[in-house]
């Protein structure tokens, strides 16, 4: 199979949402440390009918419909997912109501989990297995949701939710470079989940931020190295027309893409000039450690990535700004908001993606963007998400109203023996929601 890749693509995220402006002033926050500070517009949120499975449902069957996709022609099935609702049975086998209605029960795959990578995880075990020999012809297909909430505190105005769906298959309008591919993986407490009883982390966010800065460096010089070795000649910024990084706020992104113009700096790449290496050459001398911490390097070194980030960065930001962190969707949706924002522009670029999961495991790896034929082309792929329309009608809440919903899914977490409200009212129509969970456990959904 050649050019494997994402064929198509749809984006959903629940019409429940929170401004930060508003959550700021709720929770006595300074004005401006959640919208400027952190970079961040607006907020997602799952209500007490929806949870990581029913957007699931959701986003799958409204992929197959828009795109016209017979469900026997899925042959593998991988979910990315970092919300626990279940320690046995996977998101993926709640998903296979929809292929068993159409007699289709011969799908691998089963769910990856590791904080926000287990997304890129199940997209990497899709497009292998297209390129693989067990590949049986028919289509992969990865699903990455989450719904990411936080104990009261710094980290709360950093949650989202969403759940994205990926058709994986070869001639793809949006293709892997395979072999520029570099990842970091090590052992740190940055971010993780132990207690299994709450749905919420516990979060060093000051290490997380760090870390991620650590990995985002350590991938990007593999990524330079193999594709010197490949090339003969370095890589740069200016090798690809765009950067997409998971997106917890979009100040850390902002950080991010300044940090990989420090790293051309001091590699002294043509991407940049000989002004902007001036400002920066002072910092050329720090250690990994000092460049860290240093606040200067980090001021200096966005000011001067600034036109560059506007260039290459600033269309991917869209919904991770708007919706908040979907935690493994999050990385998919800023590439989501790019397609969105250029479409048919992209075909003959590069784009390079940068995904993070605490704990922790990251790679950077490549697209190649096509025009690609209808149904499976950019254009295409764009009027279907429509992101701009989902947006629009989504309906704001009051800070009150989104922390008296944490409160109420905090009891509900792990609980068992009640029904929901069952109150579709603000869900468009074909969206799925939770009614009942039983006395065993078990959870029943209904679709609007
Ligand atoms: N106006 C403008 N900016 C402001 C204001 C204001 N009134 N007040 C504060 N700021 C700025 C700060 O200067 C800081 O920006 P800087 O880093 O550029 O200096 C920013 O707002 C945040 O302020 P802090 O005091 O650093 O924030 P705090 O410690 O309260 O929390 C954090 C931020 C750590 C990101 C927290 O939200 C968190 O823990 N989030 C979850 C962890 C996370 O997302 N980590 C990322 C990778 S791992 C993952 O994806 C889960």
């Amino acid at each position: 199979a050649k050019n494997v890749g994402i064929v198509a693509m749809d984006i959903y995220f629940p019409p429940s949402c929170v401004k930060q402006e508003a959550l700021e002033a709720h929770d006595g926050a300074s004005k401006g440390k959640y919208t400027i500070g952190l970079g961040q517009d607006c907020m997602a949120f799952c209500s007490e009918v929806e949870d990581v499975i029913s957007m699931s449902l959701t986003v799958v069957t409204s992929l197959l419909e828009k795109y016209k996709i017979d469900p026997k022609q899925i042959g593998r099935l991988e979910v990315g997912s970092e919300t626990v609702i279940d320690k046995s049975k996977s998101i993926k086998t709640f998903l296979m109501q929809i292929f068993e209605e159409h007699g289709n029960t011969d799908i691998e795959g089963v769910d990856s989990t590791n904080a926000c990578y287990g997304g890129t995880a199940a997209l990497f075990n899709c497009v292998n297995w297209v390129e693989s020999n067990s590949w049986d012809g028919r289509y992969g297909l990865v699903v990455c949701t989450d719904s990411a909430v936080y104990a009261e505190g710094p980290a709360r105005p950093t949650g989202g939710a969403a759940a994205i769906a990926l058709l994986i298959g070869p001639d793809a309008p949006i293709a892997f470079e395979s072999k520029y591919r570099a990842s970091h993986m090590a052992h740190v407490y940055d971010f993780y989940k132990p207690n299994l009883a709450s749905e919420y982390p516990v979060v060093d966010g000051k290490l997380s931020q760090t870390c991620y800065l650590m990995a985002l460096d350590s991938c990007y010089k593999q990524l330079c190295k193999k594709y010197e070795k490949f090339e003969g000649k370095q890589f740069s910024l200016s090798d690809a027309e765009y950067f997409v990084f998971h997106s917890p706020y979009n100040k850390l992104v902002q950080k991010s893409f300044a940090r990989l113009v420090y790293n051309d700096s001091i590699r002294n790449a043509s991407s940049i000039d000989e002004a902007s290496k001036e400002k920066l050459a002072p910092f050329s001398t720090l250690s990994g450690d000092e460049s860290y911490q240093s606040r200067d390097l980090e001021k200096v070194s966005q000011q001067v990535a600034k036109p560059l980030y506007d260039a290459k960065v600033q269309p991917t930001t869209l919904m991770p700004k708007q919706v908040g962190n979907m935690y493994t969707a999050s990385l998919y949706a800023a590439f989501a908001s790019l397609i969105h924002n250029k479409s048919s522009e992209l075909a003959g670029k590069r784009v390079v993606l940068f995904s993070y999961g605490s704990g922790l495991t990251a790679t950077m790896f490549s697209l190649q963007l096509r025009e690609g034929e209808h149904p499976f082309s950019l254009a295409n792929i764009a009027s279907v998400m429509n992101v701009a329309e989902k947006l629009k009608s989504r309906h704001e809440v009051v800070p009150e109203k989104f922390i008296e919903t944490l409160k109420l899914m905090e009891h509900r977490y792990g609980a068992k023996d009640f029904v929901t409200s069952k109150d579709s009212s603000l869900l468009p129509p074909g969206t799925y929601y939770l009614t009942e969970v039983d006395s065993l456990y078990r959870r029943f959904y209904s679709k609007k």
